[in-house]
């Protein structure tokens, strides 16, 4: 018996993530084996494929779009690189180039380090680590070409200064690696010299580090022989330097009258651009988002923030597998009509029973609000999440997690196979090393109708994230509500200004990731009276930053504390966009609990259970939110895990900020030997910590009033949106979301006096 594997064969993705009227969106499409797929745009309304859930509901929006368009294969020029244009001052008939370099994978194979070679291989000088790890320089003349090696291996993660010089008068090229450490039975020092004929001609010819400039294909530039590791403070000199030379000289800076160019990591931190801060300023760009803010060769350990000490963060750590924008050539385009309602849509592209959905928000007219209520899509979260590889990388760990055998998808199949799709910010990198930005501009697998997640329930049952989130848009359409559609990059942009046009903001399942122009606009629209509804659970956990000169990328440290998949190296704390420190906004006296009311409890992905009313749900405060219901037992139903109430868990704590008029109205029982709390929780590890054991570890269901004559209800619950639809949506879930929205859209302020 032979089984194909299921293969995903469209792929895709859009320039914008949401437009309003009158803008301009486009969508870029790669197909393998397909001659011809047809688009058209659609309205997404369900796609909750459980067997309890709504199924796929989908409404058609005749548009321009509608049509057959060509299939082809866009490739991806993935990797990190830097390139240097042309300068005619980067030629010089004898030179010397070095860097401090950090190797990740010394034996992975020919990694570039720095490079100034014609893409043939028929003139320039390129200097790489070779198939063993050893530091090579390569020098092509007219007369052929040459290659020396120390012959030595490099050291994983070890910093070394490596170079080489060229004297172009007798022919000779010499190579030296100096590492900065050495051990007892591990002297990694090297040098080797050779003989060349002939001179090098360089001229009109490009520089790159950590890779070979290869061609330009539209707006796409390749590169080849992808190195892994730091690079710190490049050089190059006229003239020939012995080794020990030129790393005495190495940082003697612009005094140097040999100096041709002296590339500094540290500056222009915050965007892609290199800067040559030599009289040359032969300054260069960087493809593919590599790691900056990274501590460099003359790291002291005395300052931790990279821009209390610049000169010692000049590294920037490249990888094999970064990518950015894709950089697609555009299949079609979408120009937002006038009367085309604020919502969810995706474009569809289909050929058979290939098809691949890329979703998209319409915004309301720029500066205007077309209703009361506005579904806030928690995007950073999904772009936080964007083509994880937790079941094919993490193996049995994320067994243990749904307590099951992991579901992988066609989705899966095809990001296990193609690593220049890029990794979630929960993925490592080929050499180990965590995933700090992940950028929206390439097809992200994950973020799609009807696609659930590997490891969250048994076999990856359970909708998750945007397919998770979609039961809102199902219950508001269906309960005649009108709402407004804007995303957490909406609201990076506008802050408060978004949210200000809106009586209620509702929150989707998962809204992990906040900006500090986020949080703080939202915090400030609670302030003056706005009322939330915050649906999900382990929300406004980690602190993100988005960049205005790289639209479309989000970066994240995943530091200091928290539940993480990869831990940022000490002293990488700080945020390279913005400098601002990374990590938890609990750690930077912003915890979600005083902000919602409850915060992070715990974690668990094999089933979900429901919630029991308290005392205090008796509370004449609370009466609105109840009215009709008289069960005990809220929400023990729902395509998410069984119940209303699991996955992610947020609990009340006045001790961790939950404000003192917090209500409780109800809390979970019966969560599973499977959910553990973060690591944040866990002062002193005990066989009690896990969810059968601690109760602590709990969904509440909270109201609260503000001072401003608002009010927040929080769900503290992941699984929450996935008992909504159930019974056509006639359940207590439902009923308690109808009672909320009623009175959060009445504009009768809520009062605070006892
Ligand atoms: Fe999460």
């Amino acid at each position: 018996m032979t089984a194909e594997l299921p293969r995903k064969r469209i792929i895709g993705y859009a320039d914008e993530l949401s437009v309003a009227p009158g803008e301009t969106i486009h969508f870029m499409a790669s197909c393998e084996d397909i001659t011809a797929y047809d688009a058209s745009i659609v309205r997404l309304i369900s796609a909750d494929l459980h067997p309890d859930g709504r199924g796929w509901i989908e409404e058609h929006v005749p548009s321009a779009v509608d049509n057959s368009y060509p299939g082809r294969v866009q490739a991806i020029a993935a990797g990190s690189w830097a390139l240097v244009p042309a300068m005619p001052c980067l030629c010089a008939e004898s030179f010397t180039v070095a860097a401090w370099i950090w190797p990740t994978t010394p034996g992975k194979g020919h990694q570039i380090i720095a490079r100034r070679m014609a893409p043939d291989g028929s003139r320039g000088w390129s200097l790489a680590l070779d198939a063993n790890g050893a530091l090579a320089m390569t020098v092509a003349t007219d007369k052929g070409s040459v290659t020396v090696s120390t012959g030595t291996p490099l050291l994983e993660r070890v910093w070394c200064h490596v170079g080489a010089s060229v004297d172009g008068d007798a022919g000779h090229v010499t190579v030296w690696q100096r590492p900065r450490k050495i051990w007892p039975w591990h002297d990694t020092h090297g040098e080797a010299s050779a003989s060349f004929e002939g001179h090098i001609e360089a001229g009109g010819l490009t520089l790159s580090f950590a890779g070979a400039h290869e061609r330009e294909e539209g707006r796409r530039t390749f590169a080849s022989g992808h190195y892994n590791g730091k690079i710190d403070a490049p050089r190059l000199w006229r003239g020939v330097s012995s080794p020990g030379d030129a790393e005495a000289k190495h940082d003697a800076g612009r005094s140097d009258l040999a100096l041709i160019a002296a590339w500094d990591f540290a500056d222009a931190m915050t965007s892609d651009v290199i800067v040559d801060s030599s009289a040359n300023m032969a300054h260069g760009i960087l493809f593919n988002v590599p790691t900056r803010a990274m501590k460099g060769h003359n790291w002291t350990g005395d300052v931790l923030d990279w821009m209390a000490a610049p000169e010692q963060y000049g590294a920037i750590h490249f990888h094999d597998d970064d990518v950015h924008d894709c950089g697609w050539d555009v299949d079609f385009e979408l120009t937002v009509p006038d009367d085309m309602p604020s919502g969810i849509y995706a474009a569809k592209l289909g050929s058979g029973d290939d098809q691949d959905h890329i979703p998209f928000v319409v915004l309301p007219p720029r500066g205007q609000a077309t209703a009361d209520v506005l579904f806030l899509m928690p995007s950073a979260s999904y772009m936080a999440y964007a083509n994880e590889h937790s079941s094919s990388h993490g193996g049995g760990f994320m067994q243990s997690f749904s307590n099951g055998l992991s579901g992988m998808s066609a989705q899966d199949l095809l990001l296990n196979e193609r690593a220049d799709l890029g990794y979630s910010l929960y993925d490592v990198h080929s050499d180990g090393s965590g995933v700090a930005y992940s950028s929206r501009l390439r097809p992200i697998l994950n973020m799609r109708p009807g696609v659930t997640n590997s490891w969250v329930g048994p076999a990856g049952t359970f909708p998750w994230q945007f397919n998770a989130d979609l039961p809102l848009v199902d219950f508001l359409t269906h309960e005649g509500i009108a709402f407004d559609v804007a995303t957490d990059e909406d609201l990076d942009n506008e802050g408060l200004g978004l949210l200000s046009r809106y009586r209620v903001v509702l929150t989707g399942s998962h809204p992990e990731y906040y900006s500090k122009a986020m949080l703080d606009g939202l915090q400030a629209f609670i302030d003056r009276g706005g009322r939330l509804m915050y649906l999900g659970g382990n929300g406004f956990y980690w602190r993100v930053a988005y960049n205005p000169d790289m639209p479309g990328v989000m970066e994240l440290r995943r530091g200091e504390d928290g539940i993480r998949d990869w831990v940022a190296e000490g002293g990488e704390y700080y945020q390279s966009f913005d400098g601002a420190y990374g990590g938890m906004w609990e750690r930077q006296g912003r915890p979600i609990h005083a902000l919602a009311g409850v915060g992070m409890a715990g974690q668990g992905f094999d089933s979900s259970t429901y919630y029991r009313r308290t005392e205090a749900s008796r509370d004449p405060r609370a009466a609105f939110i109840f009215e009709g219901i008289d069960d005990e037992i809220i929400g023990d139903f729902g395509t998410v895990g069984g119940g209303a109430a699991g996955i992610e868990v947020d609990r009340c704590d006045h001790g961790k900020g939950s404000p003192p008029n917090t209500l409780v109205l109800a809390s979970s029982e019966g969560l599973s030997d499977t959910y553990y709390p973060g690591p944040e929780e866990i002062d002193n590890a005990s066989p009690l910590i896990d969810g059968s054991h601690n109760p602590n570890l709990r969904a509440d269901l909270t109201f609260m009033e503000t001072n401003g004559g608002g009010a927040v209800f929080s769900t503290g619950s992941i699984a929450w949106m996935g008992s909504l639809t159930c019974n056509g949506f006639d359940n207590n879930v439902a009923q308690i979301m109808r009672n909320v929205l009623k009175r959060f859209r009445d504009a009768e302020t809520f009062g605070g006096s006892d």
